[in-house]
């Protein structure tokens, strides 16, 4: 009994012991490579850094992030520069305009002087330095939709100067409001400006001013614009909260007129003049006429509606849309002459159709009659079928004689009708083109 009791302790004993060494032995195997990296007493290469992490640790111990520098005292000055990356495409519909800027803020923080190297680079992984450090709270007014980029981490860097100089680098793409006058579109120039302030403190607590070199635009480019100029300024404006501090950019930005003038104004000139070779054609030919009128009068309707589904509805008349009037009222004014022109001739005819062939009808009618009851059955055969091809002949002649002479008459007024239209129609064009043009150029 004791003898089976003892064997049992004894094996369960040995059982233990194999598998406390065969726990050791994974343990050993699974983190010794581990253990050597970290904590390798041999290796002090990576002991500078590890007394920065150290230093940083203590700098940041018992440091509040939500209290700004020298809170009791003067107002911080955050020093704002900005380098524009690019300009993206300018929305007329939503009067917004986008740019992609790198932003950085300087500005003083003692809390952070330090004697750990001359300037400490942070980066942030995935988190936001105001997690660690107190960070200006900059809003972009104008903005409607704005974001940071975090491919492939959060793009902050953090240079921290040994006597607290705080510089905070980041990037953003900004969409803002930018309301536009398109009077003289498309040949316009737009003026957009960028407000920066603080959403919280008011120029007791905090001011903006720019740091040069202030703004840098390194791409002016853009498909439809160019940027022309670029403006700074330093204010203070006043909301319900307070007085705040605001810094301003403004980018007057200039149309490109190439797209306008290839896409619009040359296909508007060539169906005005298409309209116009509408008067040469022979104002007989109607349906020719009337169809060309009538095509390039839907053209240009269909031009002026492309143009205008890419524009805001806007209350005021656009350059273009002068001009696309113009052409319109052109194109009609071909189609109104033709009407005048078949009009003129139709009443011309009209009256000639009752004055002649109907009376004369009547007479010939009256003559056979007369023949007729005069003469015998056998005579009156023969003399009503030579008078009837006398009066056929009478007839014919008198029909060709008022043909000719009355369709030339026609025609010679048309031709002259037409003729003074082409040339009023050529001169009164060029002249609105010429004056639309200069006045759009000189006097915008
Ligand atoms: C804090 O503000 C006071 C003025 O109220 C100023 O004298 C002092 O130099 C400021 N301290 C720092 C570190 O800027
Ligand atoms: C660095 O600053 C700490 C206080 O922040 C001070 O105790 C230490 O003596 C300084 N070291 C040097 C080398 O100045």
């Amino acid at each position: 009994m004791t003898c089976v009791n003892m064997g049992r302790t004894s094996l369960a004993r040995a059982m233990r012991l194999v598998l406390g060494i065969l726990i050791g032995l994974e343990y050993c195997i699974c983190h010794r490579p581990v253990y050597m990296e970290v904590g390798d007493p041999s290796r002090t290469d990576f002991l500078p850094d590890q007394r920065l992490s150290e230093g940083l640790q203590d700098l940041l111990r018992g440091y509040d992030p939500r209290i700004r520098p020298n809170y009791s005292g003067n107002p911080v000055e955050i020093l704002v520069g900005i380098s524009v990356a690019s300009f993206s495409n300018i929305n007329e519909v939503d009067m917004e305009f986008g740019l992609d800027i790198f932003f950085r803020q300087h500005w003083k923080d003692h809390r952070l002087s330090h004697n750990l190297t001359s300037k400490i680079t942070l980066t942030m992984g995935t988190k936001h330095p105001a997690d660690y450090i107190w960070v200006p709270d900059t809003v972009f007014v104008d903005a409607t939709k704005s974001y940071m980029h975090n491919v492939l981490t959060t793009n902050h860097k953090i240079d921290i100067s040994a006597d607290g100089q705080v510089v905070w680098g980041t990037r953003a793409t900004l969409r803002a409001r930018c309301h536009m006058n398109l009077r003289t579109f498309p040949m316009d120039e737009q003026n957009c400006t960028i407000n920066i302030i603080s959403y919280a403190y008011p120029t007791q607590h905090l001011v903006f001013n720019w740091k040069s070199p202030s703004l840098v635009v390194l791409d002016k480019e853009m498909a439809q614009f160019y940027m022309n100029e670029v403006t700074t300024a330093v204010g203070r404006t006043q909301y319900v909260a307070g007085e705040y501090s605001l810094l301003q950019a403004a980018f007057s930005f200039k149309r490109r007129m190439g797209f306008y003038l290839i896409q619009i104004y040359i296909p508007c000139i060539a169906v005005v003049l298409v309209a116009w070779m509408s008067l040469f054609i022979d104002s007989r030919a109607t349906p020719a006429r009337v169809s060309l009128c009538i095509t390039t009068l839907l053209t240009i309707s269909t031009i002026w509606g492309a143009v205008n589904s890419s524009m805001p509805r806007v209350s005021y008349v656009k350059a273009i849309d002068v001009y696309l009037m113009t052409s319109f009222f052109f194109v009609l004014c071909t189609m109104l002459e033709y009407i005048g022109l078949i009009h003129q001739e139709r009443a011309k005819k009209g009256l000639l159709r009752i004055k002649a062939p109907f009376f004369r009808k009547v007479d010939l009618h009256r003559e056979s009659c007369d023949l007729t009851s005069e003469s015998s059955l056998h005579q009156g055969e023969l003399c009503s079928v030579e008078e009837g091809k006398r009066s056929q002949i009478e007839l014919n002649d008198v029909k060709k004689n008022e043909a000719s002479s009355g369709q030339e008459n026609d025609e010679i007024d048309s031709r002259g009708v037409d003729f003074a239209a082409r040339i009023a129609f050529m001169v009164v064009f060029a002249l609105f083109n010429f004056f639309y043009w200069f006045v759009l150029i000189y006097f915008k």
